[in-house]
């Protein structure tokens, strides 16, 4: 099948965002970080990278290749913010950044342009190879949607915290109801465990 078709059949969209844990390695540093995807006109996927992060500094370094790590579970998005260490890897085919292992999905890319802004650069891949493991069809449930959420307004806090007080305000009620989402919905002791950890995080920061 075209490359370009089993994108979309992943859900990969030019007018939605689809989240996903990017994998990166440049020279002997590896590093991962929850990332928004868009596909492009040119089929390419975009992504942007704020300034100030790791994967930022790695990709301006000159890394060449990276992989977009497809998966639905928060304890992989909460991982590859607060547990790096934790992360389990395993081998890519076509590049030399490594997948993270138990994904549902990989898409191998190259790295084709870097654009910087301001506050942050745009950056383009070039999928060339995808690898799709298990297709889930499960019922919704609501308490890894709002872990994830919660963990975007985590990350969006640490950049406002200092310059834009009522934004940071705004992100801590919402991350409140989050919480109150994941109480709500499971009894799973991860789960709950992973959303008062997030929000004992934000009160601190
Ligand atoms: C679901 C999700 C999506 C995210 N999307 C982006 C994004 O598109 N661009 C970005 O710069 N940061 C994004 N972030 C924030 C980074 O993943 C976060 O700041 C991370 O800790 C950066 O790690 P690093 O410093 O190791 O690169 C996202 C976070 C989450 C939880």
């Amino acid at each position: 099948m075209e490359i370009l078709t089993q994108i979309k059949n992943l859900g990969f969209s030019e007018h939605t965002y689809s989240e996903v844990i990017l994998s990166i390695r440049h020279k002997d540093k590896v590093n991962v970080a929850p990332m928004g995807v868009l596909l492009g006109e040119d089929e390419n996927l975009h992504l942007r990278v704020y300034k100030g992060q790791r994967t930022c500094r790695m990709i301006m370094d000159g890394a060449e290749d990276c992989i977009l790590n497809i998966t639905d579970d928060p304890r992989v998005f909460y991982d590859a913010v607060f547990r790096k260490d934790q992360i389990a890897y395993c081998p890519s085919e076509k590049v030399s950044s490594p997948r993270i292992c138990g994904c549902n999905a990989y898409i191998e890319c190259i790295i084709t342009n870097r654009s910087e802004r301001e506050e942050l650069i745009e950056v383009s891949l070039k999928p060339i190879f995808i690898s799709v493991l298990k297709n889930p069809v499960i019922a919704y449930h609501r308490a890894e949607p709002a872990l994830i959420e919660a963990l975007i307004c985590y990350t969006k806090l640490l950049h406002f915290r200092k310059s834009d007080r009522r934004a940071a305000g705004e992100l801590r009620e919402r991350m409140q109801i989050f919480r109150d989402i994941v109480y709500h919905s499971t009894r799973n002791r991860d789960l709950r465990m992973m959303i008062t950890e997030i929000l004992e995080r934000a009160r601190r920061c």
